[in-house]
């Protein structure tokens, strides 16, 4: 497996944006391809925020993360997240988010960053596992949610 700037593969969003937009149908109505698309094309820099990273073996794109300067509306006091961490359903569970997580968390400290956000409705355990705190309870569109830390 291997972690390329989203930037470098953008021929990568063709499979992954729709596999996000499925997920997120239920919790996120209103998502359009179009509009996951135009999120994801914002990300694509490499060393200014927003930025994302896919994780992929050859050709095929496994998952992807982003470093963003906000991500949980309301609290834009907070910065940055790790945000839009996910894994194509077949290849879960082989540590690929994780290595998407380090290789985020990385670019945070080298850019000089202290602290690092992000906030999880039910996957604590893997992030907990990875070093992150939990921090504060928030609402995301009225579903309860963690706020995690991570410290450099
Ligand atoms: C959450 C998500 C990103 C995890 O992706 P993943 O690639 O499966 O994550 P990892 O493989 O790194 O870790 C997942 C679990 O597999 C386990 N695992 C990792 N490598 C493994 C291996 N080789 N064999 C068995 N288990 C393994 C990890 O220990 C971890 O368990 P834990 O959650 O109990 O700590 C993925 O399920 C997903 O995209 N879900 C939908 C979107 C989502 O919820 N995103 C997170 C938003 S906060």
């Amino acid at each position: 497996m291997n972690v390329s700037y989203l930037r470098d593969r953008p021929e990568f969003l063709s499979s992954l944006a729709p596999a996000i937009v499925a997920h997120y149908r239920s919790l996120v109505p209103e998502e359009s391809m179009e509009s996951r698309n135009a999120k994801l094309r914002s990300h694509l820099n490499k060393d200014e925020l927003p930025i994302a990273w896919v994780a992929h073996s050859g050709d095929e794109a496994l998952g992807m993360a982003a470093l963003r300067v906000h991500d949980l509306e309301g609290r834009e006091d907070l910065t940055p997240w790790l945000g839009g961490v996910f894994v194509r359903p077949e290849h879960r569970r082989r540590g690929v988010a994780s290595q998407l997580c380090r290789v985020v968390e990385d670019k945070a400290w080298s850019l000089e960053f202290e602290t690092l956000y992000l906030f999880t409705t039910d996957q604590q355990s893997l992030y907990s596992r990875l070093g992150w705190e939990l921090w504060q309870k928030a609402l995301w569109r009225g579903n309860p949610v963690d706020i995690m830390v991570k410290k450099r």
